[in-house]
């Protein structure tokens, strides 16, 4: 009954004032009551996980589009972070609720990037020590821009925690090893991955083996060992299919 009172009002908003203008038009009668055809608690289960899965998605498409309108290379890179986020963690054995939740999270992970000054978020050369401090703050941003939206809060955290660093030396909040959600240590292999083999103003992007050796070198410091595992056994297996073919 719950879901039923939380579903109500936003089924009212979508058929209710054209539908009912039109047939108080025609009965020239008083307002009738819906609760009659008001759907059943399974019913409203399901539809309630629809609405909330189509909110979520016409978010997440918005505050893409509002990023990609600002950094495309930025959107380009989100993209490429979530095929990957998606496909290492149904590599750890991840359920597909989840596998969804640390793809959403992969997308969405540097959303807070859309509040850093173009001076700083473009800038062709290493960034100075307060220039850097203004940079981690895209965690919080980016927790605060999705937090504000109920259906995506179940990947607030993982966007808040996807830059920090298995020992410990990461930011914002400096949590190491299992403190940091599985999905956030997901979300940072990745995210490294698809960074080294960008090109940069001030470098040229890695080859795979580069950027996959880069990975082992630092598992167990930056990276949790275990999703590195699993990420680089799952780009084996791909390049290996790859080859077959
Ligand atoms: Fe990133």
């Amino acid at each position: 009954m719950a879901a039923a009172s939380r579903l109500w009002p936003l089924l009212a908003i979508a058929f209710g004032c054209a539908a009912g203008e039109a047939s108080r038009a025609r009965a020239g009668s008083q307002p009738r009551q819906l609760d009659a055809v008001a759907p059943g608690p399974e019913l409203s289960e399901a539809l309630l996980a629809r609405v909330q899965e189509s909110v979520a998605q016409q978010t997440r498409s918005a505050l893409l589009r509002v990023l990609a309108e600002r950094s495309p290379d930025l959107d380009e890179h989100l993209g490429g972070v979530s095929a990957l986020a998606e496909d290492t963690a149904r590599a750890l054995g991840l359920d597909e609720h989840d596998v969804r939740l640390v793809r959403i999270a992969a997308e969405l992970h540097d959303i807070g990037k859309s509040a850093i000054p173009d001076a700083i978020l473009n800038k062709a050369g290493p960034l100075d020590a307060d220039e850097w401090e203004l940079m981690r703050r895209h965690t919080l941003i980016g927790e605060r821009i999705v937090s504000a939206e109920p259906a995506l809060l179940p990947v607030a955290k993982l966007v808040r925690w996807s830059h920090e660093r298995f020992d410990g030396l990461g930011y914002p909040d400096g949590l190491a090893a299992e403190q940091i959600p599985l999905g956030a240590r997901i979300v940072a292999v990745c995210d490294a991955y698809d960074a080294m083999l960008s090109d940069r103003v001030y470098r040229l992007g890695m080859s795979t083996a580069e950027a996959l050796a880069e990975l082992r070198r630092c598992t167990g410091t930056q990276f949790d060992p275990t999703v590195v595992e699993a990420f680089c056994s799952m780009r084996r297996e791909l390049g290996a299919v790859a080859q077959a073919a």
